[in-house]
């Protein structure tokens, strides 16, 4: 493994460790971003369906940082018709990054994804990213929560790959054949909800945490002991062990000690023993999407 710094970056020119806003309002999304910027976070993670862009974008101007200082991936919400929100056409997805560019007060972003693959229309709009790469108004495309499947059809359909996936990757969930898949065919791995084997992820009121909670609890004795041997809090253990998997990691909060505690990953290593023993805790079993009663990976609508 390279040696991992705080400088380190993936394939994509993406810093690996991303301050995620889902869940933020877009009052807390500005001051929870300005407060990731001044921690040190050079990636911010946003999307569409978070419907707070808008605060994103006001903190990012309000940073004053250079629009090379940073890097920011956004996600389109396809549509899905089990929750009657229409499909996006080809038009439709180029017009839709256009008006998240004017609420993030950008002229470009950096990573832009398909968020899901809920959408019959998904080659449409994957045609339409590559697109909006060629129109420069994202550097790089990619996809989130599809497996091997939903990629090939893609490539089978002599469409460019996806220069990234992100999906939900910590001890309970790590897809190995997946993980696998996306390094032989070089698309940067992006983990998201590091943080969801710990007892109080995303526990404040409505926000799902709950939810299949029961499935986590024997994972949560190793990680509460490797943590211990480690010295390391539980929430740092999880974000090194994605990052020793070779994946970019994703981590939110609303408290400013947290935001601090997720990005100071570097000063420690997980031994490779504790590392397999973390593994030892997979179950492919996912958690972020759960209290909308589905996994994206598995919803895709035949085409
Ligand atoms: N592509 C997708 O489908 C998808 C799905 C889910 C997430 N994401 C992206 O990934 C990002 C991260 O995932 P996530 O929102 O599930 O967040 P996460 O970082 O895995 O977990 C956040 C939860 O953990 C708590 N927490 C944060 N830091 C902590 C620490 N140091 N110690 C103890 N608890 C801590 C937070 O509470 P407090 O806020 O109270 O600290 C919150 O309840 C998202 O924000 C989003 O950008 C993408």
């Amino acid at each position: 493994m390279k040696a991992l710094t705080k400088d380190s970056r993936n394939e994509i020119n993406m810093p690996l460790v991303g301050f995620g806003t889902y869940q933020l309002s877009t009052k807390e999304a500005e001051t929870s971003v300005t407060e990731a910027l001044k921690a040190g976070y050079r990636h911010i993670d946003s999307a569409e369906g978070y419907q707070n862009e808008e605060g994103t974008g006001r903190a990012l101007k309000a940073s004053g940082l250079s629009r090379d200082d940073f890097f920011i991936t956004t996600k389109l919400f396809p549509g899905n018709k089990q929750w009657d929100a229409p499909e996006k056409t080809y038009e439709q997805t180029v017009e839709t990054l256009k008006k998240q560019l004017a609420d993030l007060q950008l002229d470009h972003v950096d990573l832009y994804l398909i968020h899901a693959p809920l959408a019959e229309l998904r080659l449409e709009q994957w045609k339409a990213l590559v697109e909006l790469k060629k129109l420069g108004l994202t550097k790089h495309i990619g996809v989130s929560n599809y497996d091997e499947t939903r990629i090939h059809e893609l490539l089978s359909a002599g469409l460019p790959k996806p220069e990234a996936n992100q999906i939900e990757f910590h001890p309970i969930n790590t897809q190995p054949g997946l993980s696998k898949f996306m390094s032989e065919h070089s698309m940067a791995p992006i983990a998201y909800s590091s943080l969801a084997p710990l007892a109080n992820w995303r526990m404040a009121e409505g926000q799902g945490g709950e939810v299949l909670a029961e499935k986590k609890q024997e994972a949560q004795g190793v990680i509460t002991e490797v943590a211990h041997e480690l010295n390391v809090t539980e929430a740092k253990l999880l974000l090194r062990w994605g990052l020793q998997h070779g994946y970019a990691i994703l981590t939110r909060s609303t408290k400013p000690e947290r935001i601090q505690e997720n990005i100071d990953l570097f000063d420690f290593e997980i031994p490779q023993s504790h590392m397999d023993r973390l593994d030892q805790l997979n179950q492919d079993q996912p958690f972020a999407w759960a209290a909308h009663g589905l996994n994206p990976m598995e919803a895709a609508p035949a085409l």
